[in-house]
């Protein structure tokens, strides 16, 4: 196993991210009550939704690596849809640096939290270009591309962050675990979107030698959403550290459950059971992701979790930060 602390600074030596969260985030046990209810032995939150006060959630993570080195007034271009945290986080961290954002966005179901997000998005983007359909989305996110010359030097972001240096970030969150946890945990629940998250999670697991399964809860469509892309992503950030001199053993697959129901964004019948359970015990999840995250651990006997972290990645804030445009 390597020391968690030594290769933790060797990958910010090599890669340079800039500096948006606060790190390490908290891991909070659930209340016994909770794992009691859940038929679990016990149960973490790694509380992702924590790692920033101006804009919190998992994105953050990848953000730190992607968005590093961009000269003042560059302009990140982005995808995802209108509830998007990866947009709204993009924007509200890309102003810290003294850069904006343009974003292309896809309708969405709306909820309580996508509506705000949304509302959010509109405040801190310098430009905002919404496709009707998802069919028109190539159009939008051309229209935004171009839009953006106007504003500044580009840089295309992924949808979803989902790039081999954002996952590097995720991965430094599973070390984190090292100083958190007196043993390695049995399983980490996390919600499966663009794949980022849990890629970085096999990584970091690889490299701290732990036997942990990682399952995947597929939140967003198939094709977007699967073993393969999410083990992909992992094998290429291996390579990436390889190359500046960071070798890490091979990840191995996630496990991956289906949450998605009828499609991104929309709530399930599960999740929002899993989520008004969660939130009798003071745990707020919202219905795109963590609410079906958290669903998979009422059915954990399929899955014969007992010792469980589940990955927070996103809860709105009370107040988001003000416009800096
Ligand atoms: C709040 C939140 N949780 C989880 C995910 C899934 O993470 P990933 O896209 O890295 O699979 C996303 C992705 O958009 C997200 O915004």
């Amino acid at each position: 196993m390597s020391d968690p602390e030594r290769l933790n600074r060797k990958i910010r030596a090599a890669l340079a991210p800039c500096s948006l969260g606060q790190w390490p985030t908290p891991l909070e046990p659930g209340t016994p009550a909770l794992a009691h209810a859940l038929g679990l032995e016990a149960l973490w939150v790694k509380r992702e939704d924590r790692s920033s006060p101006r804009c919190g959630g998992n994105k953050v993570r990848g953000l730190e690596f992607l968005l590093a080195g961009a000269p003042a007034g560059s302009v990140f271009v982005t995808v995802g849809g209108t509830g998007s945290t990866h947009c709204l986080a993009t924007a509200v961290h890309a102003a810290a640096l003294s850069c904006r954002a343009a974003l292309a966005q896809f309708p969405q179901p709306e909820t309580e939290t996508s509506r705000a997000v949304a509302a959010a998005s509109q405040a801190h983007a310098a430009l905002v270009v919404r496709a009707a359909t998802r069919a028109t989305l190539p159009a939008a996110l051309l229209a935004a591309w171009r839009g953006a010359r106007r504003l500044g030097p580009r840089r295309w972001i992924p949808g979803g962050g989902a790039h081999p240096r954002a996952v590097v970030g995720h991965l430094l969150a599973t070390l984190e675990l090292t100083q958190q946890l007196p043993d390695p945990p049995e399983t980490i629940v996390a919600p499966l979107g663009t794949g980022g998250t849990v890629a970085g999670l096999l990584l970091g697991i690889a490299g701290l030698g732990w036997p942990t399964r990682v399952i995947g809860v597929r939140v967003a469509p198939a094709l977007v959403a699967n073993r393969w892309r999410a083990t992909r992503l992992a094998r290429r950030a291996r390579r990436l550290l390889a190359r500046v001199g960071v070798p890490l053993p091979a990840p191995r697959s996630p496990d991956i459950l289906n949450g998605l129901g009828r499609g991104y964004g929309w709530p399930t019948v599960d999740g929002e059971s899993a989520r008004r359970l969660a939130a009798q015990h003071g745990l707020v999840l919202d219905s795109t992701y963590g609410a079906k995250a958290f669903a998979c651990l009422l059915h954990r006997e399929t899955w014969n979790m007992r010792r469980v972290v589940f990955w927070h990645t996103f809860a709105m804030p009370a107040r988001l930060p003000e416009s800096v445009r």
